[in-house]
């Protein structure tokens, strides 16, 4: 039996380890977090320009060492000639670009989508195929949402390790579905939800959009992220994106409401690690037993007893 870890870093970011190969989609990191990440990942893949997907001191520290092999990037990355502060303000870190100012250009790869949405048009001629042969892992590109213009299409990917019969798709900040995502109908074992159907308390419902995704692609499993709790043990600090959740659990179960026995969804919790057995996929949830007190505040009359073994 193989085992497969998977964490959600907090905002978009996602790490999966196995017994073959290691990757991460949008990692950003900060603090304590940061300083003791090991970089141990043969592949990264960034999703968009934004600074919560495309960080440079994560990226300068997980390109460290001899361990990665490449970083696939969307255009814009790579381009800083877009309008990008204009659009995204303190989102954007187009002062930044490109990437390649902040890790060795040998390993970056641009990547354009080979699904296209039908926003900036299904009939667009880009430079690659969106196929990745990365040996262990096998890449398909998709478009992903908050293009800058119709020529600078962000990705999301479709990771899938034959050797375990398992897929991650990442879909970066995709909000609106296409109907070329029905060509990953089958295909997707781990949907890395981000925004896809959320919207601000009181706007517009956009739950539809949600449910249209699942519905073309039904994953086995949907893995809600890119928010944040008020835990103080949250990988992603305050003042940084993204948004606050009032409640996560009241999240999860209105994700789970909404797209009904489509896919399961799992609930994890950011900064943990779950391990995964192939190929059964189930996942080990843990119950840690931890005593916070030696004798009951209010026993005063009682010593302390050492715990039965
Ligand atoms: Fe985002």
């Amino acid at each position: 039996m193989s085992q497969i870890y998977l964490t959600w870093t907090g905002c978009g970011g996602f790490e999966v380890r196995t017994d073959l190969v290691n990757f991460a989609f949008d990692p950003y990191k900060f603090g304590e977090d940061l300083a003791t990440a090991t970089p141990d990942f043969d592949f990264i893949f960034i999703s968009h320009e934004h600074f919560d997907h495309c960080h440079p001191k994560t990226l300068q520290h997980l390109c460290r060492g001899d361990r990665i092999k490449q970083v696939l990037v969307s255009p814009g990355c790579c381009n800083p000639d877009g309008p990008v502060d204009e659009k995204y303000g303190d989102a954007a870190f187009a002062r930044d670009l490109p990437v390649t100012k902040h890790i060795d250009k040998r390993f970056v790869d641009v990547a354009f989508p080979k699904y296209l949405s039908h926003i900036g048009g299904e009939d667009r001629i880009f430079p690659d195929t969106g196929t990745w042969d990365l040996g262990p892992v096998q890449v398909e590109v998709i478009e992903s949402g908050e293009n800058q213009r119709p020529d600078l299409p962000t990705c999301g990917y479709l990771v899938t390790l034959p050797h375990l019969d398992v897929s991650f798709l990442h879909t970066g900040d995709l909000t609106v579905p296409y109907r070329a995502l029905e060509n990953l109908r089958g295909r997707v074992t781990y949907l890395i939800h981000t925004k896809m159907g959320l919207s601000e308390h009181g706007a517009e419902d956009r739950s539809e959009h949600l449910v249209e995704c699942v519905d073309l692609i039904r994953p086995e499993y949907l893995i809600p992220t890119h928010y944040r709790t008020d835990r103080v043990s949250d990988p992603i600090p305050h003042g940084t994106w993204p948004p606050d959740v009032t409640d996560a659990n009241a999240l999860i179960e209105w994700i789970r409401a909404k797209v009904g026995d489509r896919t399961q969804v799992l609930p994890f919790t950011a900064g943990i690690t779950y391990r995964i057995d192939a190929p059964s996929r189930q996942v080990d949830w843990k119950w840690n037993w931890k005593k916070t007190w030696d004798v009951p505040p209010w026993r005063n009359d009682v010593h302390h007893q050492p715990d039965p073994q």
